[in-house]
């Protein structure tokens, strides 16, 4: 990913009109000429301009950098070399500073603790920090959680967002135009919105209308609508992503990877809901980090972008995959951990598949996935079998409570 692209970057071309006076150049030349010519150049050609423009030191206002995607894009973008960042979380029980570790001592990054519902530390930041862009992430995010409990998901998903789109449209609005002009509000969100396909229905386009079918996935399909209206109204420079299932590191353990990574291990019960047949498109985790990034700097304002790996598996083949490499990393004697597989109760209202047509994003700014599923998925098994601390820190309390009240009689 090249670093050196603005904001408003590289999808759009510009027309030049140039004035050139030959007059001094070209003595011994043909009478000279005062032309006016356009040049329709492409963005390679102006690159050196907007280098400049990055130079400057735009910071990035990130929101729920704490969390699984969060985390990773925040150490994902922190490897440029002048990356600037502001992370603002709540630390829910979804958020792990531990996940930042490695940049407690680096320059440019502060964490700030609080809500995005707060709306006085919100316009402090941004007046503080003065962001060139705010990548949105915060969020609850768990379906199941939304199910036993809609509220929060109401007052993060929808009030915050409303609450951190007022202060950024008030902040937005009292800048001098050329930071008007680059700024960007980007919103993390999910394929969940468009609801549920059939086995022959094609992927889910950006033009696919929503049909939210958890409290969650409301929840998500409202932030979206006001992220829209934000840009449609008021013209603020929104990009809104829609993406499948992530997987990979630092993902909280209530998810279905690492909750059956986890498991396996311990040689637990390993519950898979219904009949195991839910389709679901898994994306790399750094997949998606690299997507949202491409996007921040090459999306058009006031478009939304499909995310997707290409890659539709039912749960059932999930779980049996991972028991295989639980196998192969960590043997044990009592045979495969396949026979831990236990089919329980269904979700209530559980989508049956979804599948992303990601076209839009690789034809417009030239993005797709790198990761194969079946290296990422060793990689992420390898990595929760390896990091034991981690897990331990983020299996106690809480986890254990929502575990025991979640799977309960199962
Ligand atoms: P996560 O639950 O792991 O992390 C959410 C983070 O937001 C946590 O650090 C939490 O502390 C923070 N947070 C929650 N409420 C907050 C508030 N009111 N103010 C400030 N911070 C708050 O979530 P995730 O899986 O990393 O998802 C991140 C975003 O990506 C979400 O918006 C989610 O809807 C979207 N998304 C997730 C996936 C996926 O597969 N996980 C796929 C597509 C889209
Ligand atoms: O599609 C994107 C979404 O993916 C994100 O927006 C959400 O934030 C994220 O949580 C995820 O939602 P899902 O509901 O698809 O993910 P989850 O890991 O909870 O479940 C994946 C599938 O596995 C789903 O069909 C339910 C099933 N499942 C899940 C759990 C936790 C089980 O069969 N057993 C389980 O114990």
């Amino acid at each position: 990913m090249a670093r050196a692209e603005p904001w408003n970057g590289g999808r759009d071309s510009f027309d030049f009109r140039t004035i050139v006076d030959s007059k001094n150049e070209r003595r011994d030349g043909p009478k000279p000429v005062l032309f006016l010519f356009t040049i329709k150049c492409s963005l390679a050609m102006v690159e050196p301009c907007w280098r400049e423009h990055i130079a400057m030191g735009k910071t990035i206002l990130v929101t729920g950098g704490a969390g699984f995607i969060g985390s990773n894009f925040v150490l994902q973008e922190m490897q440029g070399e002048s990356a600037s960042i502001v992370n603002l979380d709540k630390l829910t029980y979804a958020g792990n500073l531990r996940n930042l570790e490695s940049l407690a001592a680096g320059r440019g990054y502060e964490f700030v603790h609080g809500d995005i519902g707060d709306r006085g530390l919100v316009r402090q930041l941004l007046d503080k920090h003065r962001p060139g862009a705010i990548v949105h992430f915060a969020a609850e995010s768990h379906v199941d959680r939304s199910i036993r409990g809609p509220e929060d998901f109401i007052r993060t998903n929808v009030d915050g967002t409303f609450a951190l789109l007022e202060e950024t449209r008030a902040h937005w609005s009292a800048l001098p135009e050329a930071e008007r002009k680059s700024f960007r509000f980007l919103h993390v969100s999910t394929d969940e919105v468009y609801g549920s396909l059939g086995p022959d229905d094609p992927p889910f386009s950006e033009t696919t209308p929503y049909a939210p079918n958890s409290p969650y996935a409301a929840s998500k399909a409202a932030s979206d609508h006001l992220v829209r209206a934000y840009h449609h109204t008021y013209g603020l420079p929104t990009l809104t992503t829609n993406c499948s299932n992530n997987y990979g590191r630092f993902q909280f353990p209530e998810k279905l990877i690492p909750l059956m990574i986890l498991n396996a291990r311990d040689s637990k019960a390993l519950p898979v809901y219904g009949d195991g047949k839910n389709v679901r498109d898994w994306l790399y985790v750094e997949d998606h980090c690299d997507a949202i990034a491409t996007v921040l700097r090459r999306g058009q304002p006031g478009e939304t972008y499909n995310i997707g790996g290409w890659n539709e598996k039912p749960n059932i083949e999930i779980v049996q995959t991972i028991c295989d490499l639980v196998d192969e990393i960590a043997p044990r004697t009592e045979g495969s951990r396949r026979e831990l597989i236990t089919y329980v109760k269904d979700r209530p209202g559980h989508d049956r598949r979804y599948a992303m047509d990601a076209r839009k994003i690789e034809r417009e700014l030239g993005w797709k996935p790198k990761a194969t599923f079946e290296s990422g998925i060793r990689q992420t098994v390898r990595w929760y079998l390896e990091n034991e601390a981690w897990v331990r820190d983020v299996t106690s309390g809480s986890y254990r409570q929502w575990v025991a009240t979640h799977y309960a009689g199962q």
